[in-house]
């Protein structure tokens, strides 16, 4: 690989040992695929944040490390709050554990924003490159907002921020960012109607048939919000890091993407809308988690109004950075009368809170995947509404 100056005083240890470290790990990533060069990044975000996914292992593992991040660095959604997590019955054994990884995340200088959507907070351009981790955000910044990252682990994510660096291959080349899977809908008309939760049961079947190709979807006319959640379904049933929907995403308006979508060969694949529909269960739950990822703006308002004069019968969860509810006190203040949590910092499959909860209603594609495996729960499928009327026993 070509390095610069930089690059090489980083392996020669002239920055430190851990950093050399970092550098080795970067390196050696860039010659597994063949990397040119490293480049620049703009931000970072770093998953392998809760103690419930890194362990004993991973927590030593950071104790060894030093330095200071050197690009705007966000850490991914830890596995309780930061504050009040006594009132949710998060063990003391896990708490304590938990904040030492919050200790040694600080001390390396990256910021303890604790979400997968740090994308509301901080300006990401077209054409940046990034060193993101968590799936679902790797799959937004990529598709819905245009920058260019890779899908990162938690170690080569840490060693961008304390190097600034990444080898240049795989989604930050332009020319591997064209689809290579075309998906259509049996009947499109039908996809008018559909809300968030349709979006994720779609995102649940394309992503399992995708793997880690790039998806393409047509006749598709999705919001930011719907987006999220196809996206962070398919990169939970499948590996999709990007995917593009046509005259919505931003890189299918270019001329260079378009001459693609011409001329390229690519498999085509029907889904039909009774196959999304089937996804969605019945309205008996134990639990109602919302949030993965973390709720937006426009989430947190429809949950309002939806919950606004309603009184929630089970535990009900939203899961939200906690920068989105210090923004919206009044809208908080509204869902909290209900008798619903909101629960900064942490999510329904990092945090030990689900783990074996039962039925647990969601909306999201993604939490419907993990929940199993990751908590030991059953999920059940539905739209916000049928979340809030499961939750108030309706
Ligand atoms: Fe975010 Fe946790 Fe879901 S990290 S995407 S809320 S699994």
């Amino acid at each position: 690989m070509e390095l610069d100056k930089y690059d090489q005083a980083l392996l020669n240890g002239e920055y430190g040992e851990t950093k050399q470290k970092m550098m080795e790990i970067l390196l050696a990533l860039g010659k597994i695929y063949e990397a040119e060069k490293f480049i620049e990044v703009k931000s970072v975000q770093v998953s392998g944040a809760s103690f419930k996914t890194i362990g004993d292992a991973g927590l030593s593992w950071l104790n060894t490390l030093s330095g200071k991040a050197v690009v705007p660095s966000f850490l991914n959604p830890i596995g309780m709050p930061r504050d009040e997590w006594q009132n949710l019955g998060i063990p003391d054994d896990f708490a304590k554990k938990q904040l030492e990884v919050n200790a040694a995340y600080t001390r390396l200088g990256i910021r303890p924003t604790c979400t997968c959507t740090p994308y509301y907070f901080n300006i990401i351009e077209r054409g940046d490159h990034l060193a993101w981790s968590e799936s679902s955000a790797v799959s937004y910044v990529n598709s819905v907002l245009g920058a260019r990252t890779n899908r990162e682990g938690g170690p080569s994510a840490l060693a961008s921020a304390l190097t600034g660096k990444t080898p240049y291959y795989g989604l930050h080349i332009v020319r591997n960012r064209i689809p290579q899977i075309e998906f259509h809908i049996d009947d499109p008309a039908a996809t008018k109607s559909w809300t968030n939760a349709h979006y994720g049961a779609l995102g649940i079947i394309a992503g399992a048939i995708s793997g880690n190709r790039i998806p393409f979807f047509t006749e598709l006319r999705p919001n930011r919000d719907m987006l999220k959640s196809l996206g962070a379904a398919m990169a939970a049933s499948g590996a999709v890091a990007l995917y593009h929907v046509n005259e919505i995403t931003p890189e299918t308006r270019f001329p260079f993407f378009k001459k693609h979508i011409e001329e390229d060969d690519r498999e085509v694949v029907e889904i039909e809308v009774s196959e999304i529909d089937e996804l969605f269960g019945s309205l008996e739950a134990d639990v109602v988690a919302l949030g993965c990822p973390h709720v937006s703006e426009e989430e947190l308002e429809e949950l309002a109004f939806l919950l606004e004069n309603r009184r929630v019968v089970m535990p009900f969860y939203i899961f939200a950075a906690e920068e989105m509810k210090a923004k919206h006190p009044d809208l908080c203040a509204k869902i909290q009368n209900s008798g619903a949590k909101i629960v900064p910092d942490t999510c329904m499959v990092v945090s030990p809170l689900m783990d074996r909860a039962g039925v647990v209603m969601t909306n999201s594609g993604k939490a419907f995947t993990y929940l199993p495996g990751m908590c030991k729960a059953t999920p059940l499928l539905g739209t916000l509404e049928d979340c809030v009327r499961a939750g108030c026993g309706e």
